[in-house]
């Protein structure tokens, strides 16, 4: 089913199971431990041998010659696998350095060995005796001195973007401000570490992993092995999180692969924590430039935002400057990317990649610029709205709903009682609010799916969707009952899995939108085939309560199955909505903040997100999205950073107590209110991704509550104490 116009009045309208708040269906499986991850995966008649990885020791160079003869004699070793015996090999397409296979080293951490042997511990204990060789290059690590050797990349990636007259404008401006704002190195730190098992028959490869991305995975992990892409199963049912570091095949599945082979025998591989940071991606450092020009009256005259951020050779942008294109209005304006060559690890797409980091930036600019043109924050966004795409006015935005995120929001926290920047204390404490614009795109991309009805009416979707802690289970599950008619609890839904039609997959808060148009592509598929067969002219009919109607004759759904079951598979495409009318969602996010007056430390008090993103299809499973991305946020504000060594080129902090993610003990109040809205150009869901959105404009609306509380004003994140006293 190709969408493209506009969606009219469908079954889902009826929200009888969709935008109910429907507990997980798989909730249960996870909370009493049956839900398989990936490494947990256990047949009793397999034999499991157990692989360990071996990282480079430095960041570039080359490896001059491996001994693993003292790994052959450890006790219990079945087989290594290194990276000079499977040779050079192609990358996959989503990979900018290579996962495995000859001697180039591109970062720390590499892998450059496996070793498996019957035990975890044998493994590890072995991998520990390899000597390595090798020949060390000198590589670039700080971004700060990179920044004057970056450059432009390939036009195709949209480095600049123009319009009016930015310069002149700025000039001629009555208020004018320009800041530089810098962001660190974040790592996805989800819980589950990436993990794979593999398991050999004859030519053909399953391997159980935890992947965002079934079908990318499978075309570059057959590249990678240089396997035809037929003779790799795929299989993630359940992801521990993901956070785009799963986006993309990692060396996990890899080693797992080539150690499996090596050792005849299916083997476990679990990335180790240390791992997690210097072998995988990470969102990478920014440095970022805003200058804003205004009249008196709080108009956007000149808006620019440059930025600056690097990556391996071929590597890619933090597209950190997407937002400012498309937030506010202002005739004149301009962004622009560079991208410098650093022999970090790779960088690539975490939470709301460009949008997240980008915000964190602009949002603090936006609070400084109010206060400069002497207005409300929130009022200040208010004025500079915009319905069209400021750089190409004839171009709307599908559904645009920031004035009333930012209203609604003002009046539930209370912002009317913000006090002024530096002066409400209670004991030790310096109390103030902050408020930021939350704007990240809709995305959509090809999703198909598989609708079986058997004869007891139970309805199974088959995708190869995957379900990352989102609720992509549940939602899909909805989807499915209101459009046959029948209960939830007649719909099974099997997920990530390569043997089925090829999804969305979870990525750039695509996944809910996608998925499910998908699913509702496939039903009207198999309502059609069930109408044929119980003799009913498919345009009246009315799938309701088990049964199919129509005029005074119902009869139950079930009897469409026959013997053999009915199947209904469906792929949804987009049409050119997403070109002629800009598809984003907004939000706003409100924080109340304390900080100690003696300590500097900053404690969240109260967060609060309003959204608008399009028809909400599970308020329960949307709201912990969005809890879960303002606790990002507030990690981001507050303490994550990797630290960079910059004499060595790897990341120091690589383990969970050195990188400091924000938890639920660290906000005692979170609340989220969802507009109600559809989108009828989104989907024919007529919704929109949430997840991303979450956490967007979330670490400067807390930037701004601890200047309100301090008067100091912070442009470099984290925002620890010492940058407070
Ligand atoms: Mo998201 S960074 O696209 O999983």
């Amino acid at each position: 089913m190709k969408f493209d116009r506009p969606a009219t009045t469908n079954p889902i309208d009826r929200l009888k199971v969709v935008g109910q708040p429907i507990h997980r269906i798989d909730g249960q499986l996870k909370t009493t431990g049956r839900a398989m991850y990936a490494y947990e995966w256990h047949d009793p008649n397999m034999p499991y041998a157990y692989g360990y990885p071996v990282g480079s020791a430095i960041a570039k160079g080359r490896i001059k010659s491996m001994d693993v003869s003292a790994v052959k004699m450890a006790a219990g070793v079945l087989a290594v696998v290194t990276t000079l015996d499977v040779g050079d090999r192609k990358k996959g397409k989503f990979n900018t350095a290579k996962l495995f296979g000859g001697d180039k080293i591109q970062h720390y951490h590499q892998a450059i060995a496996v070793v498996v042997a019957e035990t975890f511990e044998q493994a590890r204990a072995a991998a520990a005796l390899i000597k390595v060789a090798y020949a060390e290059e000198k590589g670039a690590f700080d971004l700060k001195e990179a920044q004057a050797s970056a450059k432009k990349p390939d036009e195709s990636v949209q480095p600049d973007s123009a319009a009016g007259d930015f310069e002149s404008a700025f000039k001629s401006a009555p208020v004018t401000f320009e800041e530089t704002y810098t962001t660190p190195d974040q790592s996805h730190a989800m819980m589950e570490p990436h993990a794979s098992i593999a398991a050999w028959n004859g030519d053909e490869v399953t391997v159980w992993t935890s992947s965002q991305m079934i079908d990318w995975w499978r075309s570059d992990l057959a590249t990678t092995l240089d396997v035809d892409k037929e003779k790799i199963h795929l299989m993630s049912p359940f992801i521990g999180g993901g956070f785009g570091g799963k986006l993309f095949l990692r060396s996990d599945a890899v080693l797992a692969a080539f150690a499996a082979k090596a050792a005849k025998r299916p083997v476990k591989v679990a990335l180790p924590r240390p791992f997690m940071m210097n072998n995988t991606t990470h969102r990478p450092a920014t440095i970022q430039r805003i200058r804003i020009g205004a009249g008196h009256d709080g108009k956007i005259t000149a808006i620019a935002h440059e930025s600056w951020s690097g990556d391996l050779e071929g590597g890619q942008l933090e597209t950190a400057v997407n937002q400012t294109r498309l937030l506010y209005a202002g005739g004149n304006r301009m962004t622009a990317m560079r991208l410098a060559t650093l022999d970090l690890p790779e960088g690539n797409a975490m939470r709301a990649p460009g949008e997240a980091p980008g915000l964190m930036a602009l949002e603090i600019a936006i609070d400084e610029m109010a206060e400069k043109v002497g207005m409300d924050p929130v009022e200040f966004r208010i004025v500079n709205d915009t319905q069209v795409d400021p750089e190409k006015p004839e171009r709307p935005f599908s559904h645009r709903d920031l004035v009333g995120c930012l209203k609604l929001g003002a009046e539930r926290f209370g912002w009317s009682n913000r006090p002024k920047a530096g002066s409400r204390r209670e004991g030790n404490w310096l109390v103030g609010m902050g408020v930021a614009a939350a704007f990240r795109n809709n995305l959509v991309l090809p999703s198909g799916a598989r609708v079986k009805l058997d004869r007891q009416g139970v309805v199974t979707v088959e995708t190869d969707m995957t379900d990352i802690g989102t609720g992509s289970y549940t939602i899909i599950a909805q989807t499915a009952a209101e459009m046959m008619g029948v209960g939830i609890d007649k719909v099974a839904v099997q997920l990530g899995d390569s043997r089925f039609p090829v999804s969305a997959g979870s990525g750039g808060q695509f996944g809910a939108n996608s998925s499910t148009s998908g699913v509702y592509a496939a039903c009207v598929k198999l309502r059609e085939a069930a109408a044929k067969k119980l003799g009913f002219n498919s345009k009246d009919v009315v799938f309701e309560n088990g049964d199919v109607r129509s005029g005074n004759r119902s009869v139950p759904l079930a009897e469409a199955a026959g013997q053999e079951g009915l199947v209904g598979e469906d792929t949804i495409t987009w049409g050119d909505l997403t070109e002629t009318h800009q598809q984003s969602t907004f939000g706003a996010h409100f924080i109340e903040v304390g900080v100690d007056v003696a300590t500097g430390e900053t404690r969240l008090r109260r967060m609060l997100a309003v959204c608008a993103a399009g028809r909400i299809l599970n308020p329960i499973t949307a709201r912990s999205q969005v809890i879960g991305a303002m606790t990002m946020g507030a990690g981001g504000a507050l303490s994550e950073e990797l630290a960079v060594d910059t004499r060595r080129g790897f990341f120091v902090n690589h383990d969970l107590a050195g990188y400091e993610v924000a938890v639920h003990a660290d906000i005692p109040r979170q609340d989220v209110i969802f507009m109600d809205e559809t989108d009828p150009m989104s989907s024919p869901m007529k919704a929109k991704g949430v997840g991303e959105l979450g956490l967007c404009g979330v670490s400067a609306a807390i930037a701004n509550a601890i200047y309100n509380a301090t008067g100091v004003r912070v442009r470099h994140y984290p925002i620890t104490l010492d940058k407070l006293i």
